[in-house]
């Protein structure tokens, strides 16, 4: 028998209760039971009292009680945020209890010193489902490519815009309607601005490109943050009269011994994997120098399929506890600041074509887009501003996946 407590019963707790619940009899056969329950939620924490349902009896507002009770080996973070969610993960696993979470704003700030502090106590933080709701890709980082270099990492890392981007392109809703949706069916974070803001995909993009780089990497050293306000249905008609889709991605490249960082609309060829991914779905473009290009693709946010990774996680911690290698803060100097990322870009204006370099796509009324060679971000920025400097108009700019 092994019991567990969950910290927060919200949209992604409430997951792992119910499939902890739903498949106790497999998943007592996969630790070596006979069918019989084997992992026990034997506390809750969370602020409501559950009147009326099983949960009742084991609910608490008192974090102390859980690290009190030896019983308990492992601590499942679902709580968002990011405090107390650290401190009481770091008191967790200074207790001798593992930590399994899919708060990937604890992760991308906190990873660092709680990969550390697992380690030093001999027990595991394991974070599956920080990224990518159920798409199994931190574990596949971690164990299964570790022969290769990560070269780069590319995709669609949060739900709530691809959806909201589906919803407004394919059938026409209002942004504020898909956002509602987007909540009502547990995709968006509490304050969903992380999610529309870019910010939510930065923390990923930290996470997989801190383990892909062999760092902690904290969002302040990503060079670009973007979301998806500014997206023009201008831009989206003339990508796609060029064969591309506008998505919101997050990138972490190697540029020889330093790497950028970035989430920002990128244009995205039909025909990839990437450019078909809609709905709440996630894709992720992994290329290792070994292996090539492997696309890792599923539900990227939701209940039970987050839920799902974080149950995964939560087996692993009690059959195989090693504990991971912690990273090292990748300090100043590894990142490189947006004006020296080798990238190529999209751009709407109203200057003339001979003016321009590049595949121009005539876009009516005076207007046309370019879509660049790749070259610095900062050459390109020296460009735009010498078209504005002679009085044209710079409408739009969007990045486009290499
Ligand atoms: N708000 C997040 C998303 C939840 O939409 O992707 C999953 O991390």
């Amino acid at each position: 028998m092994f019991n567990i407590a969950i910290l927060g019963m919200g949209v992604v707790g409430g997951g792992v209760y119910e499939v902890l619940k739903n498949n106790a009899a497999d998943i007592s056969k996969k630790l070596g039971g006979n069918g019989e329950t084997l992992v026990t939620v034997k506390h809750v924490l969370d602020r409501r009292s559950f009147e009326g349902h099983d949960l009742a009896s084991i609910v608490t507002t008192d974090f102390q009680k859980i690290l009190d009770d030896k019983s308990v080996s492992v601590v499942v973070e679902t709580m968002g945020g990011a405090h107390p969610a650290f401190d009481f993960s770091k008191a967790a696993l200074e207790s001798g209890k593992s930590v399994v979470t899919s708060n990937k704003e604890v992760v991308a700030k906190y990873g660092d010193i709680l990969l550390e502090t697992a380690k030093r106590n001999n027990v595991c933080y394991l974070y599956e489902a920080s990224v990518g709701g159920g798409i199994p890709v931190i574990s596949p980082l971690l164990n299964c490519l570790t022969a290769n270099k990560i070269e780069r990492i590319a995709g669609i890392l949060n739900g709530t815009t691809n959806y909201i981007l589906t919803k407004m392109l394919f059938e026409g809703e209002a942004f504020d309607t898909a956002l509602k949706s987007a909540q009502a069916l547990g995709y968006a974070e509490a304050d969903p601005t992380a999610d529309v803001a870019g910010l939510d995909a930065l923390r990923k993009i930290c996470i997989l490109g801190g383990i892909a780089f062999g760092k902690h990497i904290p969002t302040e050293k990503a060079a670009i943050c973007e979301g998806i306000t500014e997206i023009d249905k201008k831009d989206i008609a003339a990508a796609s009269k060029a064969g591309y889709s506008v998505k919101l991605l997050g990138v972490a490249e190697k540029v020889e011994d330093k790497a950028y960082l970035m989430v920002a609309p990128h244009l995205v060829k039909n025909g990839t994997q990437i450019a078909s991914t809609v709905d709440v779905f996630n894709a992720v473009s992994v290329k290792g120098n070994m292996v090539g290009e492997l696309v890792f693709y599923g539900a990227g946010a939701g209940s039970l399929p987050t839920a799902s990774a974080v149950v995964s996680d939560i087996l692993s911690a009690i059959k195989c506890p090693v504990p991971e290698t912690p990273r090292e803060n990748c300090g100043d100097g590894f990142c490189l600041e947006a004006k020296e990322m080798p990238v190529k870009i999209y751009f709407r204006t109203d200057a003339p074509a001979g003016e321009l370099c590049g595949e121009i796509i005539e876009l009516g009324d005076g207007e046309r887009a370019v879509i660049t060679e790749v070259a610095t971000y900062g050459s390109h920025c020296a460009a735009l501003d010498a078209l504005k400097a002679k009085n044209y108009k710079i409408l739009a700019r969007h990045f486009v996946l290499k």
